[in-house]
């Protein structure tokens, strides 16, 4: 199983990849590839619960989805999300429920979104008691209301700074791994080459340390997969014509058959 330290040394060496996953089926299958990291993202309020956005996902869910991948994957490192509003209240509120993941999902690490003063503070309390956190800029999902919108962020030189300057305030406070989603490619390898943590990229060009992606999407199993999203199977088509061919077959008399019966 992957490590922080062994994490951290592949920076500048080797590209981290990660992929999402929220089923032990789903875990099961990743837990025998060579995947380095699993991420139980908060987009399963989306992609798994088909609803508009992540905001209403809560911890318990991300708590009942992290136990379920965990005994899917027994051997990869597992990133849980803090949902909204289980971090950006106080530090010790935030202490709190990244504990209570890191202990009832077997988690390697928690991640969060954004660097306010609370969300910093709640970084350096987490890695202080031996909670290893990633951090997540650029488009963060959480506040897309407040961003009005899916959007690519760090376009103009001031806001490229200010995810420039957040970058080096969370590896400061103790992130051992930052996710970029939604910058240009530039500003990526730019952060990527200023900070001595690694880079996981999510629509951020080729230059991250390591690159993320939400499985359903990269599956084909998610109509509204965003732009950077490339489809490495067209699950939705397979599972269409199974269906067809399942539905055809009792209605034909053809299933089950001698060999699928008692
Ligand atoms: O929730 C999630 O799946 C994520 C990825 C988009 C990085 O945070």
């Amino acid at each position: 199983m992957e490590t922080v330290a062994k994490l951290l040394a592949r920076k500048n060496k080797e590209k981290i990849t990660m992929l999402t996953v929220y089923s032990a089926s789903i875990a099961t299958v990743l837990n025998n590839t060579d995947i380095d990291m699993l991420l139980i993202g908060d987009s399963l309020g989306t992609v798994f619960q088909g609803k508009k956005d992540t905001i209403s996902v809560t911890l318990e869910e991300m708590i009942y989805h992290g136990s379920v991948v965990r005994r899917g994957a027994p051997d990869k490192f597992l990133v849980v999300d803090l949902p909204f509003m289980s971090y950006q209240v106080n530090a010790e509120e935030s202490l709190i429920n990244a504990g209570q993941i890191m202990k009832q999902t077997g988690a390697n690490a928690v991640k969060l979104e954004g660097a306010s003063a609370v969300v910093l503070e709640s970084i350096r309390k987490m890695t202080a008691a031996g909670i290893p956190v990633v951090a997540h800029l650029g488009f963060t999902p959480q506040s897309v209301n407040g961003l009005s919108g899916y959007k690519v962020q760090g376009k103009d030189d001031p806001s490229a700074e200010k995810i420039k300057s957040e970058a080096k305030l969370v590896e400061t406070a103790g992130a051992f791994m930052v996710t970029l989603e939604m910058v240009p490619a530039k500003l990526a390898k730019e952060i990527t080459q200023e900070l001595s943590i690694p880079t996981i990229g999510i629509g951020a060009g080729a230059d991250c340390d390591g690159q993320v992606l939400v499985i359903d999407d990269m599956l084909g199993l998610y109509p509204g997969a965003p732009k950077f999203v490339k489809r490495y199977a067209d699950l939705d088509k397979q599972v269409a014509q199974a269906a067809a061919n399942y539905i055809k077959e009792v209605k034909a008399q053809q299933f089950p058959d001698a060999a699928h019966s008692f």
